[in-house]
């Protein structure tokens, strides 16, 4: 177990990236194997997530190379080129990992077991169970397929129309993946805009997708699917974390290079614009299929807002920063329409709230979301990660600006989505500190 200590009052200036984007990473190693030929990824996310994602590939008879950590060839196998795992598959504490190998899986000629944390094996897979079954899925899994461990047998799939009851984007993912091994032509209907990088990503690779508004249409491809190079860009989710740490540390101006800002994941920029962040995006270009910029923040004082309704899903992963941004704003900051906060790798309404609570937050939990006053001078002192990355790297930022010191416990899960972030933060000026 290692910790993280923060101590505040140092402005953040200088320019620095983040890490790899962790779902587009996922996606890279998994489409690339049952591509034809070598994809090459570069500025792959390193960390323990996306590796189980390397892992279960190669265990499903993919050859990976890992030419540097942040580099891999793909070794495609083709549509029907995976062949039966002689073990269970491990997908640790990836929910992207778990569900979106579960589409793969579920129309293959054999037989597959997935599993991983204890942590994930509490996550809800009842939302990918149920509609594979619809196709005609073979998934057994534990209390009538609620949770992992799960259990794929041999089945033909059939295509399906399905209208997605919660926005997310690994339900979407899983499905799609599921309809390229399906007869006929399977309709998804999403009720906001979940990330669309599979979408993206899979018609780059030549797949027969074709995305109408909310509605996707999906159908076994006819012709190999072509191996790429990818460039992963940085993850605005990582970003977010130095947004806001910029936003709220008097005297700071920073610019993070090369950050993804696909229009389903910037929600966070909008919501800290809305807040009265100081924030510009330069270089706006195009990589490997995904919107890319360098993004400059300085310090501002923020105001209290609201969000709600379909923002939510472009921002589910960054608002337990967006609580610790609103403890310094002037006003008070209401979250509703985030549920989905409640099957995260915890329930980020209850995290959120009790860690942030030990600073002397004013935070208070809803059924669907937070309601945070501010501004608060927030006091130092111990915190607990619950091994979920993004609580403890929103717990770091709010020690930037917490009287004293502020120490991160279990901060070895930052490493999930964020390698680095210690060293990144202290090359920007900030006192932090990590010891095992
Ligand atoms: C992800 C989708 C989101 C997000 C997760 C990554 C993805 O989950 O929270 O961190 O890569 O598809 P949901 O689909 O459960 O909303």
């Amino acid at each position: 177990m290692s910790h993280l200590t923060i101590h505040p009052n140092h402005p953040l200036s200088g320019r620095c990236h983040v890490p790899g984007d962790k779902s587009i990473s996922h996606r890279a190693v998994m489409f690339g194997s049952i591509a034809e030929g070598e994809t090459v990824i570069h500025n792959f996310l390193d960390g323990h997530d996306c590796r189980a994602t390397v892992q279960v590939m190669r265990d499903l008879g993919v050859q990976i190379d890992v030419d540097a950590p942040t580099e891999l060839t793909v070794h495609g196998q083709g549509i029907d080129g995976l062949i039966e795992p002689n073990r269970v598959l491990d997908c640790a504490n990836s929910g992207t990992t778990l569900r979106l190998l579960a589409g793969l899986l579920a129309g293959q000629p054999f037989t597959s077991f997935l599993t991983g944390t204890e942590q994930i094996r509490r996550r809800p897979m009842d939302r990918i169970v149920r509609p594979l079954r619809g196709m005609g899925a073979e998934i057994i899994g534990r209390q009538g397929g609620r949770y992992a461990p799960l259990g794929i047998a041999p089945a033909r799939l059939r295509a399906m129309e399905y209208q997605l009851p919660v926005a997310s984007a690994q339900v979407k993912s899983c499905l799609l993946l599921a309809g390229m091994y399906a007869k006929g032509l399977t309709i998804i209907r999403e009720p906001g805009p979940a990330r669309d990088h599979t979408e993206r990503l899979l018609k780059a690779m030549g797949a027969p997708i074709q995305v109408l508004g909310p509605t996707i249409h999906i159908e076994r491809p006819t012709e190999p699917l072509k191996a790429l190079e990818i460039v992963v860009p940085g993850d605005i989710s990582s970003a977010a974390f130095l947004l806001v740490a910029a936003s709220i540390t008097p005297g700071s101006r920073i610019t993070i290079a090369n950050v993804g800002v696909n229009p389903t994941r910037t929600g966070i920029v909008d919501a800290l614009q809305a807040m009265g962040a100081r924030i510009r995006l330069d270089n706006l270009r195009e990589e490997s299929g995904e919107p890319v910029a360098d993004l400059e923040v300085r310090y501002n004082e923020l105001q209290g807002t609201t969000f709600g309704g379909r923002e939510i899903v472009t921002m589910i992963d960054e608002l337990p920063v967006l609580a610790v941004a609103a403890t310094q704003a002037q006003g008070r900051t209401v979250i509703r329409d985030a549920g989905e906060l409640r099957v995260k790798e915890t329930d980020r309404i209850a995290t959120t709230v009790s860690e942030l609570r030990k600073l002397g937050a004013r935070v208070e939990p809803t059924d669907d979301g937070l309601i945070i006053d501010g501004p608060t001078r927030l006091l130092g002192g111990p915190v607990e990660s619950h091994g979920d990355h993004r609580l403890a790297l929103a717990l770091a930022v709010a020690g930037l600006v917490a009287k004293g010191e502020t120490t991160v416990y279990g901060a070895e899960v930052v490493d999930d989505s964020f390698p680095g972030f210690g060293g990144t933060l202290r090359a920007l000026g900030a006192e932090v500190k990590i010891e095992d």
